[in-house]
């Protein structure tokens, strides 16, 4: 599926030689496109930007298309496409199967790293926001045609577990008996243990080396906290609606086997050096280094994400990879990758990205924080949108909030305005789905079904049509944005014009009473199956009825 905007822009450069960069119009008046590209030629040949758009538009044969360009001010080319092409262009995203979404010619193997929980931690909402990112992310570079890898990086490895499987046995618990919720207060308690008393500290140090070594009864109480742990992800997945199974699970453990050979590797190239007595990476003078293995011996978290770097180039053969994190942890990130690169471990070949984003905030614009003062988890979010609004409305809620802001930006977790079903909320974007698929429906009454695949418009000749039809003509671009720049806010944002331009739409163009009936069926149609599409990029629900 190939966009209007592509076409036109592909013509214009074939004049220009350098990129259009074509930009929305900022008014109506400026047409539907704009383009300063005179003024940047003009820039680097000294000349009138205005004789150089003059030219332009002279050379440039496009009546097929717009109608006739206009320059504006010193030097502008305002565009404006043809009606009956915009009509087209809605007409032909409805018939094809990928409902609009442009394929990616050469599909790549994507690695997507998100949610990674914690065996005997509660979600918390950095996990949240990962899950929500994450399962976005996951279904656009799908959707676009690429083979996608979810890596759940889940951290089941460390010396807490020696504490862990030590209280167990110091209560003589059986580790089968507990929950997700039961093993957290069980860490919470194996913390007090550990600080108070010298004798089970040793005890969990020693119980550390003996998981490591393969201790049977230690592996087993250890694989079990797991499978607890797991029982509440699952739950919370569940509860989501988000894709990650179980087969996408890769913990930290399962890379233990190529730790020491990542810092023979590291030695061996001359990156690590050792500092008292541990072995570290100095990347940039005056930063930190990282941290190899440390001075007791046992290996950190950056040595895992380095190893598991090598298994995602080596054995799945990524050619891209993306680790959405909050962003406290962007300095990690770019001293693991550092590395990798150093090493060689990841070429200039293979894209790895961080996706990092903020914290959400109370509405005092603190850390959000539940009543009695704990950090939150994702149950008490959901909790809290479910106290105003059904359960798939609150999580409509939840995850536009999370995906609809700029991610690096902190986000007050409101939850009056997130439920609102007007405004830039996920409910309004449901609701416009719900009120378009009502027309739909009562056409579809009088035995007027919309044939998706011989669909016609006759005549745009309202406004408010043409802007309806303008906004859907451009999904493909927003989808392959979002695929491309991993930024689902430019998703959100689309899809909330989309809605708002439908709402003029009604407010201004009868449907079914009208000569123009069948014609502006055929959009009501195209909008419904953008706004699904949309929505289900993002993981929301597209309700029928609301
Ligand atoms: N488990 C970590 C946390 O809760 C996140 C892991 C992210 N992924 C990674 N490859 N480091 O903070």
């Amino acid at each position: 599926m190939v966009s209007l905007l592509e076409v036109i822009s592909a013509r214009m450069q074939a004049v220009t030689h350098i990129d259009p960069e074509l930009r929305l119009s900022t008014k109506p008046a400026f047409g539907h496109y704009q383009c300063n590209v005179a003024l940047r030629l003009a820039k680097e040949t000294g000349r009138n930007p205005r004789d150089i758009a003059k030219e332009i538009v002279e050379e440039l044969d496009i009546s097929d298309l717009c109608e006739p360009l206009e320059i504006a001010g010193p030097g502008f080319i305002n565009i404006r496409i043809r009606a009956d092409r915009l009509g087209e262009a809605v007409t032909t995203h409805l018939a094809d199967p990928h409902g609009g979404i442009p394929q990616q010619e050469s599909p790549q193997r994507v690695v997507v790293d998100y949610s990674a929980p914690n065996v005997a931690k509660p979600m918390h909402v950095g996990n949240l926001r990962s899950t929500i990112i994450g399962d976005c992310l996951v279904r656009v570079l799908r959707a676009v045609g690429n083979i996608v890898i979810p890596q759940n990086h889940i951290g089941d490895w460390g010396t807490q577990f020696g504490m862990l499987v030590e209280q167990i046995l110091d209560e003589d618990i059986d580790p089968t008996t507990l929950t997700l919720e039961t093993s957290v207060e069980l860490y919470q308690r194996a913390q007090t243990h550990f600080r108070s008393d010298e004798d089970f500290m040793e005890a969990a140090r020693k119980r550390v080396v003996a998981l490591q070594s393969g201790d049977e009864e230690t592996i087993r109480i250890w694989q079990t906290l797991i499978e607890v742990s797991k029982v509440g992800f699952n739950q919370a997945y569940a509860r989501l609606g988000v894709l990650l199974t179980d087969e996408d699970l890769a913990g930290e453990s399962m890379y233990n086997f190529m730790l020491d050979a990542v810092a023979t590797d590291l030695e061996d190239l001359g990156l690590a050096t050792e500092d008292n007595g541990a072995l570290c990476v100095f990347l940039d003078e005056g930063d930190s280094p990282l941290i190899v293995r440390k001075s007791d011996g046992g290996y950190g978290y950056s040595t895992t994400d380095l190893a598991a770097i090598r298994y995602r180039v080596d054995a799945l053969t990524a050619d891209r990879i993306i680790y959405v994190v909050g962003s406290p942890q962007s300095h990690h990130f770019e001293q693991v990758f550092a590395t990798a690169t150093l090493a060689n471990w990841l070429s200039c070949e293979v894209r790895a990205e961080h996706v990092g984003f903020g914290s959400v905030l109370g509405p005092d614009g603190k850390m959000f924080k539940t009543r009695d003062g704990k950090a939150v988890t994702l149950d008490t979010l959901l909790d809290a949108a479910e106290e105003v609004a059904t359960p798939e409305v609150a999580m409509a809620a939840v995850k536009y909030a999370d995906l609809s802001n700029g991610l690096h930006k902190d986000y007050v977790f409101d939850v009056t305005r997130m439920t609102a079903t007007t405004g830039d909320t996920g409910p309004y974007l449901q609701y416009a789905h719900a009120r378009v698929s009502q027309i739909l429906r009562r056409a579809e009454a009088d035995g007027d079904v919309v044939d998706d695949n011989n669909a016609e418009i006759q005549a745009l000749t309202e406004p408010a049509e043409e802007l309806l039809a303008l906004t859907l003509s451009r999904f493909p671009e927003v989808v392959e944005d979002v695929a491309e720049n991993l930024q689902p806010h430019k998703l959100c944002g689309y899809l909330f014009e989309l809605a708002t331009y439908l709402s003029v739409f009604y407010e201004q163009c009868p449907v079914l009473h009208s000569e123009e009936r069948s014609s502006r069926l055929v959009l009501c149609r195209a909008t419904q199956r953008v706004l699904a599409t949309g929505l289900d990029l993002l993981g929301i629900h597209a309700p029928h009825t609301m």
